[in-house]
C-alpha cells in the first residue's frame, strides 16, 4: 500500500507520516518514509534518526542532470524498484522504519522545484512493494504535487486538517484533485482537535464538502516540546488514535481486495480444461 499525507502547511503532516510509521512497524509491517517535502528538512529526527539520507537526486545525478533528461519517456532507468536496490546510504533504516527523501531546495536561485516532483513520482511509480511493505509519502505543503502529478501510484491520499476554514477548503480542493488524478481514496484525518465538539464541527465541515474523516489526533503537548527539541515523536496517546487509522486503512484494503477477488472469480474467462471438461463427457469428481 502506497500511503500520501499532505494538507496545509504546518497542519501536522510530517507528525501523522511519523505516527503511522510507528504504527505500522509496530504491527510487523516493514514502512517506508518518503520524505518528498523540497522546503522542511527535521522529518528525519522526528523519526529517530541521527541524520537525513542522502537525497535520491544525488543518486541520479543531481537536479541538472534530471532536468535535462525530464523530456524523456524514462527519466529512471529500471523498470521496477525494489527496496532491497536502493544503497544504504539513500536509505537509512532504524528500529524497522526505512526512510528516503528525494531531494531540498538548497540555495537561492537555484531554479524551480519540478525535477523533484519528476522524480517523486517516477520513484513512487516504480516503486515494487512486497508483501507487508508500506510507503507512506510526506509531501509539501499545498498542491503544487498534484501539478506534478506525483499521486499517480497513490492508493490513499490522507489529508491532515486542523482546526481552521483555511485547513478545511484545503481539504476539499485535495479530495477533488486527487480525485482527478485518479487517485481511488482520499480520507481526512483530524489534527490538533482540542475536544469532542471541535472534532465534530470538523466532521461536519468536512463531510458537507464531500470528505470522509477517518481518525482524529488530539493536540498533544509532547507531541510539540518532542518536535520543537528536535527529538522523535513518539506520540503518547496520539499512538492509539493513530491506530484508528490504520485499523480502518487496513480494513478498507482488505475488503477491497476481497471485492476485487469476487469480481475476478465471476467474470474470469473459462481456460481451456475447464472448457474441455464442459464439452466432454468426463466428470469432474
Ligand atoms: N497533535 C498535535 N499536538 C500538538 N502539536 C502538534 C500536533 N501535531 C503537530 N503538532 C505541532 O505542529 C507543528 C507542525 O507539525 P508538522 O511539522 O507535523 O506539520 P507539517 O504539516 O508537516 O508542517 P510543514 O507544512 O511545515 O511541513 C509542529 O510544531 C508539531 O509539533
Ligand atoms: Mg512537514
Amino acid at each position: 500500500m502506497k500511503i500520501s499525507v499532505c494538507g496545509k502547511g504546518g497542519s501536522g503532516k510530517s507528525t501523522i507520516v511519523t505516527l503511522l510509521a510507528n504504527e505500522f512497524r509496530d504491527r510487523g509491517f516493514q514502512a517506508l518514509v518518503v520524505d518528498s517535502d523540497e522546503s522542511n528538512s527535521g522529518l528525519y529526527r522526528m523519526l529517530g534518526f541521527d541524520r537525513a539520507p542522502v537525497p535520491l537526486m544525488e543518486l541520479v545525478g543531481g537536479k541538472r542532470s534530471l532536468k535535462q533528461k525530464m523530456n524523456q519517456p524514462q527519466v529512471l532507468t529500471q523498470a521496477e524498484i525494489w527496496l532491497r536496490d536502493i544503497p544504504p546510504e539513500y536509505m537509512l533504516e532504524k528500529d524497522g522504519i526505512r526512510m528516503v527523501a528525494i531531494g531540498k531546495i538548497l540555495q537561492s536561485l537555484e531554479g524551480c522545484a519540478c525535477p523533484m516532483g519528476v522524480l517523486s513520482r517516477e520513484f513512487l511509480k516504480k516503486l515494487h512493494l512486497k508483501d507487508k511493505e508500506i510507503t507512506i509519502v510526506d509531501m509539501e505543503a499545498g498542491v503544487e504535487h498534484f501539478g506534478r502529478g506525483v499521486e499517480t501510484s497513490i492508493d490513499n491520499v490522507l489529508v491532515a486538517v486542523e482546526p481552521s476554514l483555511e485547513s478545511i477548503t484545503l481539504a476539499e480542493r485535495i479530495h477533488n484533485l486527487a480525485t482527478g488524478s485518479g487517485v481511488a481514496h482520499t480520507w481526512a484525518v483530524l489534527n490538533k482537535v482540542s475536544s469532542a465538539e471541535m472534532a465534530s464541527k470538523l466532521r461536519q465541515e468536512l463531510s458537507k464538502r464531500g470528505v470522509s474523516v477517518i481518525g482524529a489526533i488530539h493536540n498533544q503537548p509532547e507531541i510539540f516540546e518532542a518536535c520543537f527539541e528536535g527529538r522523535p515523536v513518539h506520540g503518547g496517546k496520539a499512538r492509539q488514535e493513530t491506530g484508528e487509522v490504520l485499523d480502518f486503512l487496513l480494513s478498507e484494503a482488505k475488503s477491497r481486495d476481497e471485492g476485487k477477488r469476487n469480481d475476478l472469480g465471476q467474470s474470469k474467462p473459462k481456460g481451456d480444461i475447464e472448457n474441455m471438461l464442459e464439452s466432454s463427457s468426463i466428470q469432474v469428481p
